[in-house]
């Protein structure tokens, strides 16, 4: 019996058949991951839509407030806001994670119920974080392009925390 030859073309598309059926399951299964996904993990943090006073900001201190609020808030406040994407899982873990560390580290939401010691700690942390430019999360500002800090705003932001803390010694 002569044995079947396969020219060249042939192995090639043999090969490119193979291919594209693991590409196909591949495809088949992220989908069924991600449509799984949604039936499980944690509820995304709750938002409060009238958050009381929180850290409260003097007249003189707008520009430090709008930047706080579109850099820090969605992860240090009760104020967050989800964006669309935001109850897709696997997406959501991630951000919910970040939600519920970032809260528990610094909450502006519940500012006035630390203790002043607290206060001065959390200023001091927020000064460190803006001078090692560790804040706002990279992962943030690749998706939120606005909320990044350049070095100026940065530096006003620290002499912020300096004058909040003298403030707060004064009290
Ligand atoms: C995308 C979410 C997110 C944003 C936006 C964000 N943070 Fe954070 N922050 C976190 C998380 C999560 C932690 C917990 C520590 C960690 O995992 O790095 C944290 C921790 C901190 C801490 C405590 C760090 C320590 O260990 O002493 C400070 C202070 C802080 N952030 C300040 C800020 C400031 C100021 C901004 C805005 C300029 C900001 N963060 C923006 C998520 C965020």
């Amino acid at each position: 019996m002569k044995q079947p030859f396969y020219g060249i073309g042939q192995k090639l598309h043999l090969v490119r058949c193979s291919m594209n059926k693991t590409i196909t399951y591949m495809v088949a299964g992220g989908c069924i991951f991600i449509l799984l996904a949604q039936f499980v993990g944690p509820e995304l943090p709750p938002v409060q839509k009238n958050p009381s006073e929180g850290i409260g900001f003097d007249q003189g201190e707008a520009q430090i407030k709008t930047w706080l609020r579109t850099a820090c808030y969605d992860c240090h406040s009760m104020e967050t806001n989800y964006p669309w994407y935001a109850s897709v899982k696997p997406f959501s873990w991630l951000l919910g994670q970040h939600i519920r560390k970032g809260r528990a580290e610094l909450n502006f939401t519940e500012w006035q119920s630390y203790p002043r010691r607290t206060q001065l700690r959390k200023l001091r942390d927020m000064g460190e974080e803006l001078e090692q430019d560790n804040m706002p999360l990279k992962s943030y500002t690749l998706v939120h392009p606005q909320a990044k800090l350049s070095s100026q705003q940065r530096d006003s932001m620290i002499a912020w925390t300096e004058l909040r803390a003298r403030a707060v010694l004064g009290k």
